[in-house]
Formats: structure tokens, sequence, C-alpha cells
């Protein structure tokens, strides 16, 4: 029986991930209390301090776990008090309100409509008036909607609440836009690796400030095996409390090690190295939602947040006279798999997915078959 060939991923993740990543998942088996697995773990650090930002001697530190990216939402609140304010702009951002609940936290929500944010003088007047709160929650893209949070503003006013921990999701942030986790005083942040990172799903990446972790160090019931403590401990001396993932920190290691040396950058930005290398990434990821952009506008579609809060990793764009499912079919026919909108924005919105190692070029071409395809769907509802 042969397997159908399968669609370019261009939904908002799962992405695609390149072969030669795939071929280290497939690396024989090691022991992950050997030496060799200890020269693997060690081979990460550098590099999540670029995608986090962390400064040159920062007291913060980066930490592995196998779990998807949820499990790092729940491990982010089980080290911090008990009141929470969290920030609801789409679906996941309100999975981090629905754990804090679960916890037992007395969590207060503050939303905005699904592809909008909450204006950061609510989020100042709720910290003032409603706290103090013990930590804050948000999502820095939200996938469901394409929002992309400006941080620098988020940060201006979490800054002015020191007592209140930070926890940021960056799951389809992460490796596609920068992050200055120290700059804006984050103290937990963490990501999947299955988006801008490119890689298959199962491993979570994460970061914390030394202030998160000695104040998460005094609090009694952290879980167990989401124990923020155990997790950055774990990581730190590599012996990570359980059997991790050891394929996919194969593949994670050498992603990282290849985006770092400007290995996964298109053939005419090559040359670049370390913190140069994920500029020229973020760089790509920026064009490509130009690109998106300016492809909507050209079929008179919109996109569905305002133009300051556009991600670069994810285009959520407004059906308009659109049959969605209509729309992906005849992409996935042509060989390529768009994202239908997602919750109560499906078959209202469809989104792109142009992150990771997908380059303009790539996402040009793909456009281009979404432009017959859109004309056919047209012509075919005036008949
Ligand atoms: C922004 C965001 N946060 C959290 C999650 C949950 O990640 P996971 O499915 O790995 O648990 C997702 C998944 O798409 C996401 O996009």
């Amino acid at each position: 029986m042969t397997t159908p060939k399968k669609p370019i991923l261009w939904i908002p993740g799962p992405t695609e991930v390149r072969p030669a990543i795939l071929a280290e998942c497939a690396r024989p088996m090691i022991g992950h209390r050997s030496k060799a697995m200890t020269v693997l773990q060690e081979r990460l650090d550098p590099h999540l301090k670029f995608a986090f930002g962390l400064k040159d001697g920062s007291e913060s530190s980066v930490a592995v776990h196998t779990c998807a990216g949820t499990g790092l939402m729940e491990s982010s609140l089980l080290g911090v008090g008990n009141r929470v304010l969290c920030i609801v702009n789409g679906s996941f951002s309100k999975r981090f309100h629905e754990i804090a609940v679960a916890l037992g936290k007395d969590a207060v929500k503050l939303s905005a409509p699904m592809g909008s944010q909450v204006p950061f003088a609510d989020i100042e007047k709720a910290l003032r008036e409603q706290g103090p709160f013990d930590a804050i929650t948000i999502v820095s893209n939200e996938t469901s909607t394409g929002v992309r949070t400006p941080l620098k503003e988020f940060a201006a006013v979490t800054k002015k609440f020191p007592a209140t921990m930070v926890l940021v999701d960056f799951v389809s942030y992460i490796a596609g836009a920068p992050i200055d986790f120290d700059e804006h005083g984050f103290d937990f942040g963490f990501a999947g690796i299955q988006k801008a990172l490119a890689l298959p799903p199962g491993l979570t990446v994460a970061a914390a400030s030394k202030r998160y972790l000695e104040a998460a160090k005094t609090r009694k019931s952290r879980g167990f095996y989401l124990d923020p403590v155990k997790v950055f401990q774990g990581h730190a001396e590599r012996a990570t409390m359980a059997t991790p993932a050891i394929s996919l920190y194969y593949a994670l290691a050498q992603q990282l090690e290849d985006i770092s040396a400007g290995v996964t950058l298109p053939e005419n930005q090559r040359g670049k190295t370390g913190r140069a290398a994920w500029q020229a990434r973020f760089d790509e990821h920026t064009r490509m939602q130009q690109v998106t952009e300016a492809w909507a506008s050209s079929n008179d579609l919109e996109m569905l947040p305002a133009p300051a809060l556009r991600s670069t990793t994810i285009s959520c764009i407004q059906a308009g006279d659109l049959d969605v499912p209509a729309l992906i079919a005849a992409m996935k026919a042509k060989g390529h798999e768009l994202g239908n909108g997602y919750g109560d924005l499906k078959d209202k919105t469809f989104r792109i997915g142009h992150m990771g190692d997908h380059t303009e070029a790539g996402l040009q071409a793909m456009l281009q078959l979404a432009d017959d395809a859109i004309v056919a769907l047209r012509a075919a509802k005036a008949v």
C-alpha cells in the first residue's frame, strides 16, 4: 500500500520539520542517566538563552521538560501564590485561566473579544484596583486569533507591580519573534517545540527568573511531575525526574544548533551566526507576515487583528465571502494544508501558520496557488 503524499503544513502548528531533524529522532537510544544524555542536554542551554533572549550573565534559568505546552502552563501556576490575574483574549489564554481555576487559585479574568487584546490601561487598572496579585498570566501570541501582544508595552505595565510574578505563554511565539525575558522582567516563560521551532511535538522549553524559583521553593503544594522546581532542578543537574523523550532531545539540540549557525535561513541570508542568526530568523517571519497581509488584501480579505496586533507566525484572516472548508479542501488538493479558524471562529476565519523553517519564497509559491483556488471558488459561486 502506498501512503498518499502528505500536504505541506501551513496550519498553526505542528509545522513542517526538516528531514535532517526527523532523522535525529531515529538515532539509537541512550540511557537517560548516561554521560551521553548529559552531553546532549548540555548542547541545549546556550541556544535556549538566545531563544528566550536572556542577557549575558543572566540569573534566569532555562529548562526542558517532556510534556505538551499545556503542561508547562500548569507548571508555571504551581510555583505562585493564590491570587492570579488572567488576561484572556482567545482560546489558549482562556485555557490558562481554566487551569488556574482548576488548581483552586483565586483567578480573576480580564477579557477582550477574540481578535483583540485587553488595553494595557485596563490591565494596569486591574493590577492597581483589584490587587495585590501573586501572578499575572498572558499568552504572547494567541494562536486562535493571530494576535501578538506588544510585550514591551505589556512589560512597562507589569514592571510597576514588582510583587506580581509574570507568567508568559510563548508557545507560538518562540523562535518566530524576539523575546526579551530579562529586559521585560518576566518570571516564567514556556513553549512547546512544535510551532516556530519547527520540531515534532512532545517537549517543552522554559525560562524562569531567580526570584520565581526561590519563591516557588517556599510553596508547599507544587504537584510532582509538573513541579516547576523539580523541572528546573532536573534540567540544571542533568537528572530529569522521569524518563525524557530522548529522541526529541536529539531533534531539539540539532535544530537549535542549526538555527544558531544560520543553517535554517534562506540561502541568500546564510553566514549569520548566534544572536544575528536568530534575528534573521525573526526578520524572515516578519516578512512572511507582511507577504500574507498583502496577499489577503489583494484578494479583498481582511485580517482579524488590528495592524499593531498582527502575529508574525500566524495570520488569522476573516473568511469574507469565502467558504472556508471549500478553500481548505481546494488547497489540500494542491498539496498545501491551511488551518480553519479555532473554536467559535471556525469557518468564519482561516489561519496560515507561516512559521518555523518556512521561507518567504515557499510562502509566495503557496499563496499563488491560493489565488487560483480563490478565483475558482468565487467563479463557481457566481454561476
Ligand atoms: C498559544 C498556545 N498555548 C498553548 C497551547 C497548548 O499547547 P499543547 O497543545 O502543546 O499543549 C497551544 C497549542 O496550540 C498554543 O497555541
